[in-house]
């Protein structure tokens, strides 16, 4: 980062740097140190000390801004884009004395009112404040711990736009009001993501603070001048990777990230408008872009924080970060002062309301206003006509609610939500803190940790039972109604399970009798519920330096306690994306198994890492793949990540709506998240067929292995491939002979693939057949299906190649290949058997203590093998062709002796030497006793003319060169690049050695007696 420029590198390539340019470019990643207080600020004997950027600036820099539109009665938004763990929450919300933007604004502004009324300022001044979360397409009021299911309903207002309708809109007075309804709401919000086991990070939270200035105008009239703040701090973007289509028909099931991807197109869709395009805006695509359609395209100064990890695995995600906000660069607002007399807003709110309740009563509905440069589509329009009757209603209550709050003052306001209560929590909060330094406690640990530690389960009774009935109330999959006990025996602690079923790890492992608790030992119960012990006498009596605990570090033990190496060390970027994967993966598992055992939905899950080769891909990293099997019937499905993750969404909501007591909370077949389509194809297992035969124009006949995704063999395939014409007619080995790739350069090289059969497969499939994809071609070649076998026939055949072939083309024959899948349908099993979940699974080891079952593919398949066993056949097919030659000229030497030719002429030579087949070289020997030989009388040369003198030789030699025409030799030498490229070559083999001096001999000598 180098002023507002911030360049990107990849760090496995050598491009250019990248460079986006913004107003402002903050680095945060190094040049800190902490503060006695734990303030992170500039470390000036850092080399990057200079350029660390500590919230204060940051604030200084965007929140100071913010603040002097509200008083200047501009709407504002700042929002925080980035992927997890970048440091969104960091920069809005902050951590501890790290404050971000919200609470650094909201201290702000009542310090400026403050100093206002100091100088004697008449003007009233009131602040309201709002905190919701998105969460999977829900709106959640975080001041109000009993929102309804199902959330709050998302209206639309001609002048306000969207809005969350009923909504806790709460006055504050101070900064301390305002820090107390923070953490009320992310109390909610934590207890709602533990119990609820929603995954917090994918959830959206918007802070809104309304800022209103009432005083008279010059006019003498009394004027109101509004604001309204937003600070957004959005659920995590997901890696880009991760975005792309699963194929799974449940993927609308989990909306988790629809707000997300729909805010993307939202901002490309202003951004396209912005330069003059007319792209519709889909806003009504997510709950998120409808609350921020104001923010984003209408009257509201906004600004856009990218956050960024600068570390090399993060390459991806941080250029498509910078991407998205070059993007939202473009978009121009036009905005507006929010002023006007108060009167003339009630006289407004008042005639809005008349014609509402007119075209209610007339039953003719108008669309609301804004609406027409949204180019709505026919399906929408109808939707919304049918929305309107019971939106008027809502928006009736709405300004009649606004005018009577026009109409209070600001005490009587604060007065009113006193009484309604809330609010405590900041009390409480600073009391829970104080006892916090004290008293041996469980703190939670959240996956976001923004939630962590807000949860404090005290432990101050002998002897305390947690569980969904325990004296500490835990809910959860797999949480026991009884689920362990904590004893305290004169300050020391002890955790037991309340039967050793119970999933209970302490530090990772699983605990099965009663054992030592210990101040910072990591506790999890079930496989949502994490905690830290916390005994302030054993940490402030110790001399240990205690770590400080989080979720991350709790979750990598127990990946470690698996057996999956966690270190970090010299790790690839894709070994190191693969353990992301692992460490997310692998708890969400335990979890996914722990809800199918309490529903007793028959699905078993199992990750695993699954090697391109073995997914039948050319190219990409190794993953982590879930295998689901339905306990009763067998049935397998393979499912990438995103297809699993997306589904556990659907499985937590089922699940909660089962705790819940919803009835029915079971869902129908189609939209179950345990089930799958059992007609869908299953990628049984993959061949990979090298091409590098073709390249040398030879035919190969070969069986090979199917291997799965467990790099198992499950069959065998004939394949063949035979080089042939463009119209297929095949060409015989005899008619061509191809010494090196590079000669097929610019000729037509093509050749027939025969998949004749597979053998062997597992009877479990049927409707078998095999695809594949040649080259760059986008239209996979299938063979036919055919069922009720273990060894399908399907005799295909399909010519490929290339007309007048590129050094690229056979580059590709030559060292590339085709990944043949196989793939087929599962059969209905035979017999319907009654299998009781947990009884698989507990017979699976699935759900107790490290029972996470990764298959790790271990038997590895070697995808050098098969290319060196194709590399072995043609070399093998070539020394054959070369022996052949041999043969012929070794034949043509001794006729030619048994005739006593001391001469040969070179178009007979190299017709034998170039003859395609070994009957071919015998009708051309068979011209040796035509030949003329003018010096016949000369030759004394015997049959075993190998035998003959050294002196004979030098002799004939001598004689070859000076009796044999070399304009001759020349004009049938091979040109002189051919030479070259044949020098490049990999060292020839013994036999092809031989022949080639024999045929250098030959030219020089052109008399053959050489031998
Ligand atoms: N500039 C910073 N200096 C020090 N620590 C930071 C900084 N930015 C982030 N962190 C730390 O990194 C961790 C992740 O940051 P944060 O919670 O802000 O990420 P996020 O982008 O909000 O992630 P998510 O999408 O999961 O909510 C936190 O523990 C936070 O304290
Ligand atoms: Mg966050």
């Amino acid at each position: 980062m180098n002023g507002p420029t911030t360049q990107i590198t990849d760090p496995e390539a050598n491009d250019e740097p990248r460079k986006f340019t913004f107003d402002y470019s903050f680095w945060s990643h190094d040049g800190s140190k902490e503060d006695a207080n734990g303030y992170y600020g500039p470390d000036t004997s850092h080399p990057n000390g200079k350029k660390f950027a500590d919230q204060k600036k940051v604030y200084d820099s965007l929140g100071v801004a913010v603040l002097q539109n509200a008083w200047e009665g501009y709407n504002s938004t700042l929002f925080a884009y980035g992927q997890t763990g970048s440091g969104k929450s960091w920069s809005v919300v902050g951590y501890g004395i790290n404050k971000g933007i919200v609470p650094m604004f909201c201290d702000d502004v009542f310090k400026q009112v403050e100093a206002k009324k100091a100088e004697g300022d008449k003007t009233e001044f009131e602040i309201t404040f709002s905190m919701l979360e998105i969460y999977n397409e829900q709106v959640r009021d975080l001041l109000d711990s009993r929102t309804k299911k199902g959330g709050l309903r998302v209206r639309q207002h001609p002048k306000l736009g969207f809005y969350a309708e009923g909504l806790k809109i709460v006055p504050v007075q101070s900064y301390t009001d305002i820090e107390a309804r923070m953490e009320e709401g992310t109390q909610n919000r934590t207890v709602a993501s533990t119990n609820m086991n929603a995954t917090s990070s994918r959830a959206h939270t918007i802070v809104g603070i309304t800022f209103i200035q009432k005083f008279q105008n010059a006019a003498g009239e009394d004027t109101t001048k509004s604001a309204v703040t937003n600070l957004v701090d959005l659920a995590g973007s997901e890696r880009a990777e991760s975005t792309g289509a699963t194929g799974d028909r449940l993927k609308e099931g989990a909306a988790i990230n629809q707000s997300l991807s729909c805010l993307g197109n939202v901002i490309a869709a202003l951004a396209d408008r912005s330069s003059g395009k007319n792209t519709r805006v889909p806003y009504r695509d997510s709950v998120l872009t409808k609350l921020l359609k104001n923010a984003l395209g209408g009257n509201s100064k906004t600004i856009m924080i990218a956050a960024l990890s600068p570390a090399d695995i993060n390459y991806d995600e941080t250029l498509s970060t910078l991407r998205y906000a070059d993007r939202a660069k473009q978009i121009k607002n036009s905005t507006s002062v929010n002023e006007d007399p108060t009167e003339k807003l009630i006289r407004e709110l008042q005639e809005e309301n008349e014609k509402l309740k007119a075209m209610l009563a007339s039953g003719k509905l108008e669309m609301v206003a804004g609406e027409e440069d949204e180019d709505l589509t026919e399906e929408e329009k109808k939707q919304i006509k049918e929305e309107l009757e019971d939106q008027y209603k809502s928006i009736l209550d709405k300004n009649a609610q606004e005018m009577e709050d026009m109409k209070k003052t600001f005490e009587e306001k604060l007065k009113e939500a006193e009484q309604k209560g809330g609010g405590g929590g900041g009390a409480d909060f600073h009391a829970i803190a104080e006892k916090k330094k004290t008293v041996p406690h469980l703190s939670n640990l959240n996956l976001d940790p923004q939630l962590s530690g807000h949860i404090s389960h005290f432990l101050e009774a002998p002897e305390i039972c947690l569980g969904f009935e325990g004296d500490i109330v835990l809910k959860g999959p797999s949480v026991a109604a009884k689920h362990a006990i904590i004893r305290n025996d004169g300050g020391k602690f002890t955790i037991e399970p309340c039967d050793v079923t119970n999933r209970l790890l302490q530090n990772g492992k699983a605990v099965v009798s009663k054992q030592p608790l210990n101040h910072n030992d990591r506790l999890i119960f079930g496989t949502t519920q994490y905690f830290v012990f916390v005994n302030p006498k054993q940490r402030d009596s110790s001399k240990e330096k205690y770590p400080e605990v989080t979720f991350d570090m709790a979750q990598e033990e127990v990946a470690k306690k698996s057996g999956f190496d966690m270190s970090g060390e010299n790790k690839s970027r894709d070994d190191a994306l693969l353990q992301e994967d692992m460490l997310e993966i692998m708890p969400a598992v335990e979890e996914a198994n722990a809800i199918s055992q309490e529903l007793d939905k028959k699905m078993k899950f199992e990750s695993m890492i699954v090697s391109p080769e073995a997914r039948g891909e050319q190219t990409g990293r190794t993953e982590v793949m879930i295998k689901a099997t339905n306990v009763e019937t067998k049935h397998e499905w393979i499912w990438p990540k995103v297809k699993f993750m997306n589904r556990k969404y659907v499985m937590q909501e089922m699940y909660n709506d089962f705790l819940d007591g919803d009835d029915p909370w079971d869902l129908p077949p189609e939209k179950d998240p345990f089930v799958d389509d059992i007609n869908a194809e299953f990628h049984i297992g993959s061949v990979k067929i090298w091409l590098q035969s073709t390249s040398y124009m030879i035919a190969m006949k070969e069986q090979l292995d199917i291997i799965d995704y467990r790099g198992y063999e499950v069959g065998k395939v004939n394949i063949e491939l035979v080089p042939c014409d463009k119209s297929g007619k095949e060409i015989s080995e005899d008619e061509v002979f191809v010494e090196d790739p590079s000669e097929l350069v610019g000729k037509d090289v093509y050749f027939k693939l025969k998949l004749e059969n597979a053998m062997g497969l597992p009877s479990k499939f049927t409707d078998l057949y095999a695809k594949y994809i040649f080259n760059h071609e986008q239209k996979p070649f299938e063979t036919k299906k055919l069922g009720n076998t273990i060894n399908p026939q399907w005799k295909f055949n399909q010519v490929h190649g290339f007309a007048k072939c590129t050094a690229d083309d056979i580059a590709f024959l030559k060292d590339g290949a085709i990944m043949l899948q196989i793939w087929g349908k599962q059969k209905p099993p035979k017999e319907k058997r009654t299998v009781n979940t947990k009884d698989a699974l507990v017979k699976g080891a699935l759900t107790k203590g490290q029972s996470h079952n990764v298959n790790t593919n271990n038997k590895k398949v070697d995808p050098e093998k098969v290319k060196y066993m194709v590399k072995c056949a043609v070399l093998e097919k070539k020394t054959q062709h070369l022996e052949q030659k041999l043969a012929a000229m070794k034949k043509m030497l001794e006729e030619a002796n048994k005739h006593k030719k001391r001469k040969l002429t070179i178009e007979l030579i190299q017709k034998i030497y170039h003859a395609p087949s070994s009957d071919a070289a015998e009708k051309c020997i068979a011209l040796i006793p035509q030949e003329k030989d003018d010096t016949s009388s000369e030759s004394s040369t015997s049959s075993s003319s190998s035998s003959s003198s050294d002196e004979e030789k030098k002799k004939s030699k001598k004689e070859a060169k000076e009796k044999k025409p070399k304009a001759v030799l020349k004009k049938k030498e091979k040109p002189a690049s051919a030479k070259s490229n044949r020098s490049s070559h990999k060292p020839p083999s013994k036999a092809r050695a031989q022949t080639s001096d024999a045929i250098r001999g030959q030219n020089k000598s052109s008399s053959c007696v050489l031998l």
